[in-house]
Protein backbone atom coordinates (compact mmCIF):
# COMPACT_ATOMS: atom_id res chain seq x y z
CA UNK A 1 0.00 0.00 0.00
CA UNK A 2 3.10 2.54 0.90
CA UNK A 3 4.11 1.81 -2.37
CA UNK A 4 0.85 2.79 -4.50
CA UNK A 5 0.36 6.04 -1.84
CA UNK A 6 3.85 7.12 -2.35
CA UNK A 7 3.65 6.79 -6.69
CA UNK A 8 0.28 8.88 -6.29
CA UNK A 9 2.10 11.95 -4.56
CA UNK A 10 5.18 11.74 -7.03
CA UNK A 11 2.45 11.40 -9.84
CA UNK A 12 0.17 14.51 -8.26
CA UNK A 13 3.13 16.50 -7.80
CA UNK A 14 4.58 15.88 -11.48
CA UNK A 15 0.88 16.58 -12.87
CA UNK A 16 1.18 20.19 -11.25
CA UNK A 17 4.62 21.05 -12.44
CA UNK A 18 3.54 20.07 -16.00
CA UNK A 19 0.25 21.17 -15.88
CA UNK A 20 1.53 24.92 -14.66
CA UNK A 21 4.78 24.80 -17.14
CA UNK A 22 2.05 23.84 -20.37
CA UNK A 23 1.98 27.23 -22.08
CA UNK A 24 -0.12 26.39 -24.85
CA UNK A 25 -3.18 24.28 -25.72
CA UNK A 26 -1.24 21.72 -27.65
CA UNK A 27 0.90 21.17 -24.37
CA UNK A 28 -1.76 21.13 -21.83
CA UNK A 29 -3.21 18.50 -24.57
CA UNK A 30 -0.10 16.30 -24.26
CA UNK A 31 -0.59 16.47 -20.76
CA UNK A 32 -3.92 15.24 -20.76
CA UNK A 33 -3.41 12.36 -22.53
CA UNK A 34 -0.35 11.44 -20.47
CA UNK A 35 -1.94 11.80 -17.46
CA UNK A 36 -5.71 11.78 -17.85
CA UNK A 37 -5.80 10.09 -21.68
CA UNK A 38 -6.71 6.25 -21.87
CA UNK A 39 -3.72 4.58 -21.12
CA UNK A 40 -2.20 7.69 -19.29
CA UNK A 41 -0.63 7.11 -15.76
CA UNK A 42 -3.60 7.40 -13.78
CA UNK A 43 -5.09 4.66 -15.51
CA UNK A 44 -2.16 2.65 -14.77
CA UNK A 45 -2.39 3.57 -10.95
CA UNK A 46 -5.88 2.26 -10.94
CA UNK A 47 -4.72 -0.62 -12.44
CA UNK A 48 -2.22 -1.54 -9.68
CA UNK A 49 -5.59 -0.33 -7.23
CA UNK A 50 -7.98 -2.99 -8.41
CA UNK A 51 -4.64 -5.75 -7.28
CA UNK A 52 -4.70 -4.60 -3.51
CA UNK A 53 -6.73 -6.26 -0.58
CA UNK A 54 -10.10 -4.53 0.01
CA UNK A 55 -9.26 -2.47 3.27
CA UNK A 56 -6.37 -1.38 1.46
CA UNK A 57 -8.83 -0.09 -1.61
CA UNK A 58 -10.84 1.28 1.22
CA UNK A 59 -8.26 4.02 1.74
CA UNK A 60 -6.22 4.41 -1.62
CA UNK A 61 -9.36 4.26 -3.92
CA UNK A 62 -10.76 7.76 -2.65
CA UNK A 63 -6.90 9.36 -2.91
CA UNK A 64 -7.19 8.19 -6.37
CA UNK A 65 -10.35 9.72 -7.40
CA UNK A 66 -9.57 12.94 -5.92
CA UNK A 67 -6.77 13.18 -8.16
CA UNK A 68 -8.48 12.17 -10.48
CA UNK A 69 -11.37 15.23 -10.11
CA UNK A 70 -8.64 17.72 -9.01
CA UNK A 71 -6.13 17.07 -12.15
CA UNK A 72 -9.25 17.06 -14.61
CA UNK A 73 -10.47 20.52 -13.07
CA UNK A 74 -6.74 21.94 -13.27
CA UNK A 75 -6.68 20.85 -16.93
CA UNK A 76 -10.19 22.53 -17.73
CA UNK A 77 -9.45 25.87 -16.36
CA UNK A 78 -5.76 26.15 -17.74
CA UNK A 79 -7.43 25.31 -21.15
CA UNK A 80 -10.12 28.73 -20.61
CA UNK A 81 -7.38 30.42 -19.54
CA UNK A 82 -5.12 29.43 -22.60
CA UNK A 83 -8.15 29.85 -24.98
CA UNK A 84 -8.86 33.55 -23.73
CA UNK A 85 -5.17 34.37 -23.86
CA UNK A 86 -5.08 33.38 -27.58
CA UNK A 87 -8.50 35.46 -27.95
CA UNK A 88 -7.23 38.38 -26.33
CA UNK A 89 -4.28 38.31 -28.43
CA UNK A 90 -6.07 38.14 -31.43
CA UNK A 91 -8.48 40.78 -30.76
CA UNK A 92 -5.15 43.22 -29.97
CA UNK A 93 -4.06 42.31 -33.17
CA UNK A 94 -6.75 42.71 -35.21
CA UNK A 95 -8.35 46.06 -33.14
CA UNK A 96 -6.26 48.44 -36.16
CA UNK A 97 -8.17 46.50 -38.76
CA UNK A 98 -10.00 48.29 -41.07
CA UNK A 99 -12.39 46.67 -43.15
CA UNK A 100 -13.27 49.23 -45.13
CA UNK A 101 -9.70 50.01 -46.26
CA UNK A 102 -8.75 49.84 -49.94
CA UNK A 103 -7.28 46.91 -51.15
CA UNK A 104 -5.17 46.73 -54.45
CA UNK A 105 -6.67 44.10 -56.66
CA UNK A 106 -3.40 41.76 -57.41
CA UNK A 107 -3.04 38.70 -59.86
CA UNK A 108 -0.96 36.28 -59.92
CA UNK A 109 0.13 35.15 -63.14
CA UNK A 110 0.25 32.30 -65.29
CA UNK A 111 1.41 30.48 -68.62
CA UNK A 112 -0.77 31.46 -71.28
CA UNK A 113 -2.49 28.35 -73.17
CA UNK A 114 -0.19 28.67 -75.72
CA UNK A 115 2.71 27.68 -73.64
CA UNK A 116 0.88 25.00 -72.12
CA UNK A 117 -0.01 23.24 -74.70
CA UNK A 118 3.03 23.66 -77.24
CA UNK A 119 4.95 22.00 -73.76
CA UNK A 120 2.83 19.12 -73.11
CA UNK A 121 3.02 18.04 -77.14
CA UNK A 122 6.20 18.22 -77.25
CA UNK A 123 7.03 16.54 -73.93
CA UNK A 124 5.20 13.22 -75.24
CA UNK A 125 7.32 13.51 -78.53
CA UNK A 126 10.18 14.48 -76.82
CA UNK A 127 9.19 10.60 -74.96
CA UNK A 128 9.31 9.15 -77.88
CA UNK A 129 12.36 10.21 -79.18
CA UNK A 130 11.81 13.29 -81.09
CA UNK A 131 13.91 16.27 -81.30
CA UNK A 132 12.67 19.65 -81.04
CA UNK A 133 13.42 22.28 -83.66
CA UNK A 134 12.93 25.81 -84.64
CA UNK A 135 12.65 27.76 -88.19
CA UNK A 136 12.13 31.48 -89.17
CA UNK A 137 8.76 32.86 -89.69
CA UNK A 138 9.76 35.62 -92.28
CA UNK A 139 10.24 32.80 -95.10
CA UNK A 140 11.51 32.50 -98.06
CA UNK A 141 9.54 31.08 -101.06
CA UNK A 142 11.93 28.67 -101.89
CA UNK A 143 11.50 26.93 -98.14
CA UNK A 144 7.80 27.25 -98.15
CA UNK A 145 6.94 26.20 -101.27
CA UNK A 146 9.47 24.98 -104.42
CA UNK A 147 11.46 22.88 -102.03
CA UNK A 148 7.83 21.03 -101.01
CA UNK A 149 6.72 20.35 -104.77
CA UNK A 150 4.62 23.44 -104.97
CA UNK A 151 6.58 25.28 -108.08
CA UNK A 152 5.69 28.66 -108.79
CA UNK A 153 2.55 27.57 -110.90
CA UNK A 154 1.34 25.04 -109.11
CA UNK A 155 -2.16 24.99 -107.82
CA UNK A 156 -1.87 24.04 -104.84
CA UNK A 157 -0.39 27.30 -103.88
CA UNK A 158 -3.82 28.58 -103.76
CA UNK A 159 -4.10 26.43 -100.66
CA UNK A 160 -2.47 28.76 -98.41
CA UNK A 161 -3.18 31.90 -98.91
CA UNK A 162 -0.37 33.80 -98.42
CA UNK A 163 1.16 37.70 -96.56
CA UNK A 164 3.65 38.13 -99.34
CA UNK A 165 6.52 41.10 -98.26
CA UNK A 166 7.55 43.61 -99.64
CA UNK A 167 11.05 41.75 -100.41
CA UNK A 168 11.29 39.81 -103.70
CA UNK A 169 9.54 36.20 -102.96
CA UNK A 170 9.59 36.84 -99.13
CA UNK A 171 6.67 35.89 -96.67
CA UNK A 172 5.19 34.76 -94.13
CA UNK A 173 5.55 31.28 -93.67
CA UNK A 174 1.89 29.95 -94.38
CA UNK A 175 2.84 26.47 -92.28
CA UNK A 176 5.90 25.01 -90.49
CA UNK A 177 6.29 22.50 -92.86
CA UNK A 178 9.60 24.88 -94.34
CA UNK A 179 11.23 23.49 -91.44
CA UNK A 180 10.93 20.30 -92.60
CA UNK A 181 13.73 20.97 -95.12
CA UNK A 182 16.08 23.60 -93.16
CA UNK A 183 16.27 20.07 -90.35
CA UNK A 184 16.81 17.89 -93.53
CA UNK A 185 19.49 20.11 -94.42
CA UNK A 186 21.96 19.58 -91.20
CA UNK A 187 20.72 16.14 -90.13
CA UNK A 188 21.29 12.89 -91.85
CA UNK A 189 18.57 9.84 -91.35
CA UNK A 190 17.56 8.77 -88.94
CA UNK A 191 15.85 11.71 -87.84
CA UNK A 192 12.97 12.54 -85.95
CA UNK A 193 11.94 15.89 -84.98
CA UNK A 194 8.72 18.17 -84.27
CA UNK A 195 8.39 21.77 -84.91
CA UNK A 196 6.10 24.06 -83.28
CA UNK A 197 5.41 27.25 -84.44
CA UNK A 198 3.49 30.23 -85.24
CA UNK A 199 1.81 30.56 -88.88
CA UNK A 200 0.02 33.49 -91.09
CA UNK A 201 -2.83 32.47 -93.54
CA UNK A 202 -4.53 36.03 -95.19
CA UNK A 203 -7.87 34.37 -94.72
CA UNK A 204 -11.15 35.75 -93.43
CA UNK A 205 -11.43 35.20 -89.81
CA UNK A 206 -14.24 32.91 -88.53
CA UNK A 207 -14.46 30.57 -85.33
CA UNK A 208 -12.20 28.00 -86.73
CA UNK A 209 -10.12 30.39 -89.00
CA UNK A 210 -7.76 32.99 -88.05
CA UNK A 211 -5.34 34.62 -89.96
CA UNK A 212 -2.09 33.72 -86.81
CA UNK A 213 -2.49 30.64 -85.93
CA UNK A 214 0.04 28.03 -84.65
CA UNK A 215 1.25 24.37 -86.03
CA UNK A 216 2.79 21.31 -85.20
CA UNK A 217 5.23 20.00 -87.63
CA UNK A 218 6.09 16.30 -87.41
CA UNK A 219 8.84 14.32 -89.49
CA UNK A 220 10.73 10.93 -89.50
CA UNK A 221 12.73 9.83 -91.63
CA UNK A 222 14.57 6.36 -91.77
CA UNK A 223 15.32 3.06 -93.24
CA UNK A 224 12.02 1.91 -94.61
CA UNK A 225 9.19 4.01 -92.62
CA UNK A 226 5.74 3.28 -93.63
CA UNK A 227 2.10 4.61 -93.12
CA UNK A 228 1.91 1.98 -90.46
CA UNK A 229 4.61 3.46 -88.28
CA UNK A 230 2.76 7.47 -89.32
CA UNK A 231 -0.97 5.90 -88.13
CA UNK A 232 0.85 4.34 -85.22
CA UNK A 233 2.54 7.34 -84.01
CA UNK A 234 -0.46 9.22 -84.46
CA UNK A 235 -2.44 7.00 -82.37
CA UNK A 236 -0.08 7.00 -79.38
CA UNK A 237 0.23 10.73 -79.30
CA UNK A 238 -3.42 11.75 -79.68
CA UNK A 239 -4.00 8.73 -76.47
CA UNK A 240 -1.13 10.57 -74.67
CA UNK A 241 -2.59 14.22 -75.00
CA UNK A 242 -6.34 13.32 -74.34
CA UNK A 243 -5.19 10.86 -71.43
CA UNK A 244 -7.31 8.10 -72.84
CA UNK A 245 -6.62 4.37 -74.18
CA UNK A 246 -9.59 4.31 -76.38
CA UNK A 247 -8.87 6.69 -78.75
CA UNK A 248 -9.01 5.52 -82.60
CA UNK A 249 -8.26 7.11 -85.55
CA UNK A 250 -9.40 6.90 -89.21
CA UNK A 251 -7.53 7.84 -92.36
CA UNK A 252 -8.33 9.47 -95.40
CA UNK A 253 -7.19 10.45 -98.80
CA UNK A 254 -6.00 13.60 -98.77
CA UNK A 255 -4.01 16.16 -100.77
CA UNK A 256 -0.36 17.75 -100.04
CA UNK A 257 2.28 18.18 -102.87
CA UNK A 258 5.02 17.53 -100.38
CA UNK A 259 3.27 14.02 -99.39
CA UNK A 260 2.66 10.86 -100.97
CA UNK A 261 0.42 9.23 -100.63
CA UNK A 262 -0.90 12.24 -98.53
CA UNK A 263 -3.03 10.91 -95.66
CA UNK A 264 -5.75 13.28 -93.60
CA UNK A 265 -6.15 11.85 -90.37
CA UNK A 266 -9.09 12.22 -88.11
CA UNK A 267 -9.66 10.81 -84.04
CA UNK A 268 -12.86 9.47 -82.47
CA UNK A 269 -14.86 11.98 -80.48
CA UNK A 270 -13.45 11.78 -77.28
CA UNK A 271 -16.37 13.24 -75.43
CA UNK A 272 -19.25 11.07 -77.06
CA UNK A 273 -19.72 7.21 -79.13
CA UNK A 274 -22.99 8.54 -80.37
CA UNK A 275 -22.71 12.20 -81.80
CA UNK A 276 -22.56 15.56 -80.01
CA UNK A 277 -22.18 19.18 -80.62
CA UNK A 278 -17.87 18.95 -80.21
CA UNK A 279 -17.87 16.37 -83.23
CA UNK A 280 -20.99 17.77 -85.32
CA UNK A 281 -22.87 14.31 -84.81
CA UNK A 282 -20.38 12.47 -87.02
CA UNK A 283 -18.48 11.09 -83.73
CA UNK A 284 -15.70 11.68 -86.13
CA UNK A 285 -12.71 15.08 -85.32
CA UNK A 286 -10.76 16.51 -88.12
CA UNK A 287 -6.93 16.60 -86.83
CA UNK A 288 -3.83 16.56 -89.17
CA UNK A 289 -2.34 16.59 -92.63
CA UNK A 290 0.27 14.00 -93.13
CA UNK A 291 1.81 11.55 -95.34
CA UNK A 292 4.92 9.67 -96.73
CA UNK A 293 7.64 12.40 -97.41
CA UNK A 294 7.70 13.12 -101.10
CA UNK A 295 10.53 11.77 -102.82
CA UNK A 296 11.51 15.35 -104.28
CA UNK A 297 11.21 16.75 -100.68
CA UNK A 298 13.64 14.10 -99.80
CA UNK A 299 15.98 15.40 -102.25
CA UNK A 300 15.41 19.22 -101.59
CA UNK A 301 16.46 18.45 -97.85
CA UNK A 302 19.42 16.40 -99.25
CA UNK A 303 18.61 13.09 -98.75
CA UNK A 304 18.74 10.14 -100.81
CA UNK A 305 14.92 8.72 -101.63
CA UNK A 306 16.23 5.65 -103.14
CA UNK A 307 17.75 4.77 -99.61
CA UNK A 308 15.32 6.79 -96.81
CA UNK A 309 11.70 7.07 -96.24
CA UNK A 310 10.01 8.52 -94.01
CA UNK A 311 6.45 10.25 -92.88
CA UNK A 312 5.45 14.25 -92.05
CA UNK A 313 2.54 15.73 -90.27
CA UNK A 314 0.90 18.92 -89.25
CA UNK A 315 -1.74 19.94 -87.33
CA UNK A 316 -3.47 23.14 -85.81
CA UNK A 317 -2.41 23.38 -81.84
CA UNK A 318 -5.42 25.98 -81.25
CA UNK A 319 -7.80 23.22 -83.04
CA UNK A 320 -6.51 20.49 -81.13
CA UNK A 321 -6.91 22.54 -77.70
CA UNK A 322 -10.06 23.72 -78.93
CA UNK A 323 -11.35 19.99 -79.00
CA UNK A 324 -9.37 19.51 -75.42
CA UNK A 325 -10.50 21.71 -73.46
CA UNK A 326 -14.49 22.86 -75.15
CA UNK A 327 -13.49 26.19 -76.86
CA UNK A 328 -15.63 27.26 -79.35
CA UNK A 329 -14.04 29.85 -80.68
CA UNK A 330 -10.58 30.22 -81.94
CA UNK A 331 -9.88 34.02 -81.92
CA UNK A 332 -10.49 34.12 -78.63
CA UNK A 333 -6.52 32.54 -77.98
CA UNK A 334 -5.36 36.05 -78.69
CA UNK A 335 -8.13 38.12 -77.19
CA UNK A 336 -6.18 39.21 -73.73
CA UNK A 337 -9.75 38.65 -72.28
CA UNK A 338 -8.18 37.48 -68.74
CA UNK A 339 -11.68 35.92 -68.06
CA UNK A 340 -10.55 33.25 -70.91
CA UNK A 341 -6.94 32.90 -70.21
CA UNK A 342 -7.43 32.76 -66.19
CA UNK A 343 -9.08 29.52 -67.03
CA UNK A 344 -5.78 27.63 -67.99
C1 LIG B 1 -0.80 22.18 -93.78
O1 LIG B 1 -0.55 23.30 -93.36
C2 LIG B 1 0.30 21.17 -94.05
N1 LIG B 1 1.57 21.81 -93.99
C3 LIG B 1 0.19 20.04 -93.04
C4 LIG B 1 1.01 18.85 -93.42
C5 LIG B 1 2.29 18.70 -92.89
C6 LIG B 1 0.51 17.88 -94.26
C7 LIG B 1 3.06 17.60 -93.25
C8 LIG B 1 1.25 16.79 -94.62
C9 LIG B 1 2.55 16.65 -94.09
P1 LIG B 1 -3.37 22.50 -93.64
O2 LIG B 1 -3.47 23.67 -94.48
O3 LIG B 1 -4.49 21.49 -93.73
O4 LIG B 1 -2.04 21.66 -93.90
O5 LIG B 1 -3.22 22.94 -92.11
C10 LIG B 1 -2.91 22.02 -91.08
C11 LIG B 1 -3.82 22.27 -89.89
O6 LIG B 1 -3.73 23.65 -89.51
C12 LIG B 1 -5.30 22.04 -90.17
O7 LIG B 1 -5.63 20.69 -90.02
C13 LIG B 1 -5.94 22.90 -89.13
O8 LIG B 1 -5.97 22.22 -87.88
C14 LIG B 1 -4.99 24.06 -88.99
N2 LIG B 1 -5.46 25.23 -89.75
C15 LIG B 1 -5.47 25.44 -91.08
N3 LIG B 1 -5.93 26.66 -91.39
C16 LIG B 1 -6.23 27.25 -90.22
C17 LIG B 1 -6.73 28.55 -89.85
N4 LIG B 1 -6.99 29.49 -90.74
N5 LIG B 1 -6.91 28.83 -88.54
C18 LIG B 1 -6.60 27.88 -87.61
N6 LIG B 1 -6.12 26.65 -87.88
C19 LIG B 1 -5.93 26.34 -89.17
Amino acid sequence: MPMLRDQITSAEQKFSEEISAAASLDAIEKVRIAFLGRKGLLGELMAQLKQLEADEKRVLGPVLQKFKAVAQAAYEAKKTELQEGALRGTRERLKDFDVTAYRYQTFTGGLHIYTEIIEELTRIFISMGYEVADGPEVESDYYNFEALNIPADHPARDMQDTFWLKQQGMLLRTHTSPVQIRYMETHKPPLAVVVPGRVYRHEQTDATHDFVFTQLEGLLVGKDISVGNLLATARAFLRAIFGKNDIGIRARPGYFPFVEPAIEIDMSCPFCTTGCSVCKRTCWIELLGSGLVHPNVLKAGGIDPTKYTGFAFGMGIERLAMVKYGINDIRLFHSSKLAFLQQF
